[in-house]
């Protein structure tokens, strides 16, 4: 057998190769290949099978395991996207784009588990010990009984862990951190991967937690391979608009909770604050009802939260019209723009169409159909929707439309923040309206005659 050869590795994907080339066949980047050396350079060894093993104790799917304990930090939003607060020895991955607020959420989180009892290390490798500390006493946390240390070697680090052995460690971030074992640059994916792995194999043996920090990369990948997500429990993501206050904490694996959960904080001059009724924040700029805005009751994880869609229709001056989203999938808006088209017989030919959901929020549901739909239209029409009016639904390609999941909660929500009349497609459960007045429809022409008495 030829003997161990160094490969190449993109750092964007984690693709590897035998030889060098300038573009990635498998993500298409362009310069990302890198040599790499692996892990062990000793001769091969003979086949697993061949050697003998120690035979692990097997159990029933039956038996009985007691829910995980929980430590909660006492800041709500943060202990919800856990899925109710930090399971002891879990791995959990904080991943979000630079200058985000990674690293004052998880300041501001070692504090709170810290006060509320739990022994915290907090590890930085991208900022000096004096500028956390500064930070600290600028958010009025020099108090909480954190330990610190600046330190990018991951052998020192996993030494220093060991003996002190904390509730919940926090390293900020994994990109930065160096593993001498390691023959490659830090920040590459082989050092990525095996830090990961080390602090995951550390949580899991000494029943420490461990928070890491990665940043992702420009197309929305935790920078490096997704590997690392599938090493940990938990992956969360902090997102929001860098011009806006609104950031919003995802989690979109959680071995202990359910994933998609959300928190929802504000960055404000003395750190992140906690927002405790996200639909009130994201509803508190509409002012009179006006075209091209529709109101949608969706679900983000286990919790209704309403969220305006905002729609621009404008003729256009390119032979290619523009069609623009933010906070929404530009394949699905596309989709039901051409169902508009072809069943209801709207065409959006010549015209630039611009969708954007207020407040920096991203919504990923399809029951966001009917309310892009009546957003589109409210602004091709130049007609605002009735008053007090919520809209959900998910729309087919044939223009039926299809009830979706948690009808009554989103109800009761449009219910809590004043809304009296919802739009929403006939069949779905909706046994408690919530006091509400339901306007149930089958049909994207039926909508559309309703309420724009067109089509
Ligand atoms: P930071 O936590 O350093 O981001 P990350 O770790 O994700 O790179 O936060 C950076 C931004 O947050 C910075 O541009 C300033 C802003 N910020 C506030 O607005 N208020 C604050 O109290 C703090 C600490 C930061
Ligand atoms: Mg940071």
């Amino acid at each position: 057998m030829a003997k161990a050869q160094t490969t190449f590795v993109c750092q964007s994907c984690g693709a590897s190769y035998n030889k060098w080339s300038g573009r990635c066949d498998a993500c298409g980047e362009w310069n990302t290949i890198q040599e790499e050396k692996p892990l062990s350079t000793g001769p091969a060894k003979k086949s697993l099978g061949a050697m003998k093993g120690r035979a692990v104790p097997l159990s029933d799917l039956s038996s009985k395991e007691p829910p995980p304990p929980r430590d909660a930090s006492g800041m709500e939003e943060f202990d919800r996207v856990l899925g109710g607060g930090l399971v002891p020895a879990s791995a959990v991955l904080v991943g979000g784009d630079p200058g985000i607020g990674k690293s004052t959420l998880l300041l501001q989180a070692a504090a709170s588990f810290a006060r509320a009892g739990l022994k915290v290390i907090y590890i930085s490798g991208e900022e000096a010990s004096a500028q956390v500390r500064l930070r600290a006493q600028r958010l009025g946390l020099a108090d909480a009984p954190v330990k610190l240390a600046t330190e990018t070697n991951l052998r020192d680090i996993l030494t220093t862990l060991e003996e002190h052995k904390p509730d919940l460690a926090i390293v900020d971030s994994i990109q930065t951190m160096w593993a001498d074992n390691v023959d490659s640059a830090p920040g590459s994916v082989s050092q990525v991967r095996a830090a990961a792995h080390e602090l995951t194999t550390f949580a899991k043996s000494r029943g420490s937690a461990v928070m890491m920090v990665g940043h992702v990369t420009k197309d929305g990948q935790i920078a490096g391979p997704r590997v690392v997500e599938h090493m940990v429990d938990t992956v969360l993501y902090f997102e929001g608009e860098r011009g806006h206050q609104f950031r919003i904490l995802r989690s979109v694996k959680n071995r202990f909770g359910p994933a998609d959960e959300i928190g929802v904080f504000e960055m404000t001059g003395g750190g992140l604050a906690e927002v405790p009724n996200p639909s009130a924040l994201f509803l508190q700029d509409r002012g009179q009802p006006a075209p091209g805005s529709a109101v949608f009751a969706g679900i983000e994880g286990t919790r209704p939260v309403l969220v305006e869609f905002q729609a621009l229709v404008a003729p256009s001056p390119h032979s290619q019209p523009r069609r623009s989203v933010v906070g929404w999938d530009g394949g699905r808006l596309a989709m039901i723009l051409a169902v508009l088209e072809s069943r209801c017989g709207i065409p959006f030919a010549g015209l630039d169409v611009y969708l954007n959901v207020a407040g920096g929020m991203r919504v990923n549901e399809p029951a966001a159909d009917l309310a892009v739909a009546a957003a589109l239209l409210s602004a091709r029409e130049d007609a605002a929707l009735p008053p007090e009016t919520v809209v959900f639904g998910e729309i087919s390609l044939s223009g039926a439309l299809r009830p979706v999941s948690q009808t009554e909660n989103r109800l009761k929500e449009a219910r809590k923040l004043g809304f009296s009349t919802a739009i929403l497609p006939s069949g779905g459960k909706a046994a408690g309206t919530g006091g509400m007045a339901l306007s149930q429809m089958g049909e994207l022409t039926s909508f559309v005659g309703d309420v724009f008495g067109a089509g």
